[in-house]
């Protein structure tokens, strides 16, 4: 393969939120490079199970799934992004039962499709494929993707950083922008430029800098490391949301136990039997996320055990088997039976409510990059995401985004001529234990010190122990040469350092950031901004 590959629009990740942009960008004529970093459907999207939120039902209304939004996120959304999303979710859904997506049908005459419930939404309004939407949603953009001829696919790229005007080869070039990217080949093993007049970051979260986490192993916010590094301000990182429902198995460390589960009348229980979210919260086991892990958590520590259990055996076996068909079959294989046993369950980082910032079309701080889904920070979550409105804010935004790139294609001049990759400084790594060693390290601190509940202490420890590792890592990477893991382990520390800055600059209690050192809450809500180069 050549060392340079041009195209219209680069998008980085092959998600619900890149698939979305890419087919959009194509629909307009432009040709896309899609990339990702493993196979097309390695990311957070073929895993989700619950659904997408959306008002279809004619009790509901948008005020109503605002107002859910809003609560859950602690008041900390910016209202114009909670409406825009809310007020695209209908289209968006039909656009994916057009490409094919079998949602599950109404059980009544007037009911189109079955909604289920999640925590924190005030009625039913979550579309679904059983319980593995996402490998539907996912299979149906694929499939367009894969048919479209103006969509050209390359996975097993690894991006490493933005090209900006500093990777230009002469001078005079004016103006700060994005014009491609850095990616490494897992192939062969060496560094392409790939460039574009526009780029879209839609690399997912960064829910692996925990050590349990219910995501697949390539979520390591490099998007967020690369946008920041590329000049982009980050905002909100320190509201890392913990599903309150990871199975708890020796074995099986990522595997969701979705809260539709509790929508459908999961109740929570102490080993003994007793069922205890009623002593927390007036909402019990349908609270938003925050408080449930919150209060799981505590029971935890109070008592000393190593998960608590989540109870369906009151309800009908048929009932459970026909809702959560793919959870029953995976507990069944694991030895356990839903239907007859409770489920062991666990908090785990689940979403990144942070990212990079960015405004209703995705765009970014860099002219020419555009951020979408779990990458970016747009205003929809606040302190903490509603569930099921994820997969949908990929959805919007990834229209969105490609509606401006398009607007804007003539007007923005092609890239200019770029350096290749210089690996003229560096050797192979004979110590590859170095990474491993520091990748577990840094996953266990985040657990520990900046995890569902934070202190000043536990902050600065963390705090001190990123710094050192930052420095280790950096000295790495700029001896030797550069392999998948390490750049994800350096994109891991990066984003580690912003969620610990953020999390000490926030000095109250809100959504999911709780610290016993400021219980309360300070007025005004104020979102927590990075600036890239003010560390
Ligand atoms: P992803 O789907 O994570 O895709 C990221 C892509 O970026 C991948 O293709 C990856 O290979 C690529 N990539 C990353 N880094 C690089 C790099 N350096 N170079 C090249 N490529 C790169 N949300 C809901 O709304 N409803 C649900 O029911 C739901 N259930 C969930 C269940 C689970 C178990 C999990 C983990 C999440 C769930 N979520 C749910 C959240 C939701 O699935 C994700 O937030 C959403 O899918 C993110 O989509 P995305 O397109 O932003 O990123
Ligand atoms: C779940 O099914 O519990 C996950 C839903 C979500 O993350 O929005």
């Amino acid at each position: 393969m050549p060392d340079l590959i041009e195209a219209d629009v680069i998008v980085i990740g092959s998600g619900a939120a890149g698939l979305t942009a890419a087919l959009n960008v194509a629909a307009g004529g432009r040709q896309v490079l899609m990339l990702s970093k493993a196979g097309i459907s390695a990311g957070s999207t073929s895993w989700a199970q619950g659904g997408i939120a959306a008002v279809l039902d004619a009790g509901d209304t948008f005020e109503s799934h605002i107002e859910d939004t809003m609560v859950a996120g602690a008041g900390l959304n910016d209202r114009r992004a909670v409406e825009f999303v809310v007020e695209h979710a209908a289209p968006a859904i039909e656009r994916l039962a057009a490409l094919g997506v079998p949602f599950n049908p109404g059980e009544t005459v007037s009911e189109r499709w079955h909604l289920t419930r999640e925590g924190g939404h005030s009625t039913r309004r979550i579309v679904h494929v059983d319980d593995a939407t996402g490998w539907a949603v996912q299979k149906a953009l694929e499939t367009a993707a894969l048919e479209n001829p103006l969509i050209r696919f390359l996975p097993d790229q690894v991006a490493i950083d933005i090209i900006t005007e500093r990777h230009a080869a002469g001078h005079g070039f004016a103006g700060r922008r994005a014009m491609g990217l850095y990616a490494l080949d897992r192939a062969s093993g060496h560094v392409r430029r790939l460039l574009a007049r526009a780029v879209v970051l839609a690399t997912g979260g960064a829910s692996r800098v925990y050590r349990f986490s219910t995501n697949p192993d390539g979520s390591t916010g490099d998007g967020i490391a690369m946008a920041w590094r590329a000049g982009c301000r980050v905002s909100n990182m320190e509201f890392n949301q913990f599903h309150p429902t990871c199975l708890y198995h020796p074995r099986v460390k990522n595997f969701l136990i979705t809260e539709a589960m509790r929508g459908e009348g999961g109740i929570l229980r102490l080993p003994d039997g007793t069922a205890f979210m009623g002593s927390h919260d007036a909402r019990k086991e349908l609270a938003p996320r925050d408080v449930v892990a919150r209060a799981i958590d505590a029971e935890m520590k109070r008592l000393g055990i190593p998960h608590v259990l989540l109870d369906m055996t009151h309800k009908p076996a048929g009932f459970v088997e026909e809702h959560f068909p793919t959870i029953v079959k995976r507990l069944r294989e694991l030895g356990i039976d839903p239907v007859t046993q409770p489920i062991p369950v666990v908090p785990a980082a689940h979403y990144s409510c942070g990212g990079v910032l960015v405004d209703l079309q995705g765009r970014t701080d860099l002219a020419g990059l555009y951020a979408i889904g779990e990458v970016s920070q747009s205003g929809l979550h606040g302190a903490n995401r509603l569930a099921s409105n994820s997969l949908l804010e990929c959805l919007v935004f990834g229209a969105s985004a490609a509606d401006e790139i398009l607007a804007r294609f003539e007007e923005t001049p092609p890239p200019a001529d770029i350096r290749p990759w210089d690996e003229s400084r560096v050797t192979s790594s004979d110590e590859e234990v170095v990474v491993t060693h520091n990748w577990d390290e840094l996953r266990r601190f985040m657990w520990d010190y900046v995890g569902i509940v934070r202190t000043d202490r536990r902050l600065e420890r963390a705090a001190h122990r990123v710094g050192l590792l930052r420095s280790e890592i950096q000295e790495y990477y700029g001896n030797f040469r550069v392999t998948p893991d390490l750049l994800e382990l350096r994109n891991l520390v990066e984003v580690a350092d912003l969620i610990v800055r953020s999390a000490r600059e926030r000095k109250e209690s809100r959504g999911l950031h709780f610290t016993t050192d400021y219980p309360g809450l300070s007025d005004p809500p104020r979102d927590t901004i990075l600036y890239p180069g003010a560390a």
